[in-house]
């Protein structure tokens, strides 16, 4: 996958830069920054007479290419609207608008002048970091299974003028975390998106392990399915029983901290084909169930971003991998299992799999000791219903815990919505012939979901993060890489970065 460097630089005079293309802010009422004053004298005006004429207003979201001037082969008007009301959601906008354009032309590098560019509720380092994450994103291109695929993005080299805001070593700090943040993304999205005849549960084990072969740091294990009956992971075998795919758990030890600082412990959904089992699913839009294995592919990814930053924490990603079939060895509704921790569960559906892998995965991360655990699920079409696209469902046995995600989620705009945990839900998944039902009937199914799932993490800080509606999108179809932002924000912020 081609990748940009990142240069962060504060530069004095724009016309001076010599680049394939400069990138330009202009505000609204003809006002111009800086930089595009000095390129608009290097070019007699051009800048100005594009105003003029009325070319460009400066509104939000419109672009203008001008040929060249000064040591720039290229210009890149890109509209600001209002400078007093350059808000996050304007910023946004602008990333949006920069990377569209520089993706339709075949500039091999680019100067961004955003020195000028003040966003009235977030700091310079917000802007850089989302600048540097959203190019990175806009660089992906599936590729793996196309004969034909889309031309790849010729650019490689950006560099970022940042003024004065912040020092060269912050800039390009906030350029590189940016970075690293996409690529985490991008991992998660190739996951995702792979079909699910070629992302297989031990697809994924591999694919820890070359991760754990390229960083020292980071060490991989991969339980069998002998292994986990060993455990007495009952519950999430039983997903796996229907299908020709043997399930895998899969550890990622990532060890950036101290030897003693406890880990924060990833737990991923990695239904890699989710068909209902016997309890079927309806036909359409079955192959969005590929995509099941969203969690998981989150995992990957902020794993790869934290590895790729070298954030000095200890993390573990755990990998309930499976494939949930029906056949003549499938779990039928009305089985009941036994799970690692000894709860009883009775399977009144075999389509809620997502919470039988993860219950002894959870149960498994007691272990480590953790300072908190994180599990992240295409959990619900219940979550879709209620949150829809925009927001993940957050539950957390601590409000701690909670608040540090939302906060994280609003920084890297990946956002989460928490929704109770309460014991009133409990009662719906009372079953009588096991400890637990696993599906707690018509209403609020998302939460009786993540009730379920409260069963197992008692003993430790814990969150859930219901990806259903937020993991991929529907069309274009593809993988959003969501929520790695988050939990990339989240574990730097631990991080103190
Ligand atoms: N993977 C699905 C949830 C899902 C459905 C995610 C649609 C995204 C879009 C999960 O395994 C599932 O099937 N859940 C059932 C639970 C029900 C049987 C209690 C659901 O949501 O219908
Ligand atoms: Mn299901
Ligand atoms: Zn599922």
């Amino acid at each position: 996958m081609s990748t940009i460097k990142f240069t962060a630089r504060k530069i004095s005079d724009a016309a001076t830069v010599t680049s394939q293309c400069a990138v330009l802010p202009v505000f609204t009422r003809r006002r111009l920054s800086a930089a595009a004053k000095q390129l608009d004298e290097t070019s007699s005006g051009a800048i100005g007479d594009a105003l003029a004429l009325g070319d460009i207003a400066g509104k939000s979201g419109e672009i203008l290419f001008l040929p060249g001037a000064g040591s720039a082969r290229r210009l890149l008007l890109v509209g600001c609207g209002d400078p007093a009301r350059f808000d996050r959601a304007a910023a946004r906008k602008f990333c949006r608008t920069v990377y569209t354009a520089l993706n339709r032309t075949k500039a091999k590098d680019a100067v961004i002048h955003v020195a000028d560019l003040q966003v009235t509720d977030a700091d310079h380092a917000w802007l850089l970091d989302y600048l540097a994450r959203e190019l990175t994103c806009s660089a992906y291109r599936y590729t793996e299974t196309v004969s034909k695929p889309k031309s790849a993005l010729t650019l490689r080299r950006v560099v970022i003028d940042t003024g004065g805001a912040l020092t060269a070593r912050k800039a390009q700090a906030a350029l590189d975390s940016g970075h690293c943040t996409g690529l985490g993304v991008n991992t998660a999205r190739n996951l995702a998106n792979l079909p699910g005849n070629v992302c297989t549960p031990d697809y994924l084990a591999q694919q820890a392990r070359t991760l754990g072969r390229g960083n020292a740091k980071l060490s991989v294990s991969v339980l069998d399915e002998k292994k986990m009956q060993g455990l007495g992971m009952g519950a999430l075998l039983s997903v796996a029983a229907g299908s020709e795919q043997p399930a895998r758990l899969i550890v990622m030890h990532y060890k950036g901290g101290k030897k003693d600082d406890k880990p924060y412990v990833l737990v991923g959904k990695g239904i890699t084909f989710d068909s209902g089992g016997i309890s079927l699913k309806p036909g359409a839009k079955m192959d969005e169930m590929k995509f099941d294995m969203g969690g998981a592919a989150s995992v990957f990814g902020t794993l790869r971003a934290v590895a790729e930053m070298a954030l000095p924490l200890n993390v573990v990603g755990i990998v309930a991998a499976a494939e949930n079939m029906p056949s003549g060895r499938a779990t039928k509704p009305g089985d009941v299992v036994t799970s690692m921790s000894g709860k009883t569960i009775e399977v009144l559906n075999t389509d809620a799999e997502g919470r039988l892998v993860l219950c002894d995965a959870l149960t498994y991360a007691e272990r480590f000791k953790p300072r908190a655990v994180i599990d992240i699920a295409t959990l619900t079409g219940a979550c879709v219903v209620a949150l829809g696209a925009h927001a993940s469902g957050l539950y957390a046995n601590r409000d701690e815990l909670a608040q540090q995600l939302l906060d994280a989620g609003t920084a890297s705009h990946d956002r989460a919505w928490r929704m109770p945990l309460w014991e009133d839900y409990q009662r719906q998944l009372k079953s009588n012939f096991a400890d637990l039902a696993n599906i707690g009937g018509p209403g609020g199914g998302s939460i009786t979901a993540a009730c379920f799932l409260a069963n197992f993490t008692e003993n430790y800080h814990w969150a859930h993060l219901d990806i259903a509606g937020s993991a991929w999108d529907s069309s274009p179809k593809g993988a959003t890489g969501r929520p790695v932002a988050l939990l990339t924000r989240y574990l730097m912020d631990r991080a103190g970065r």
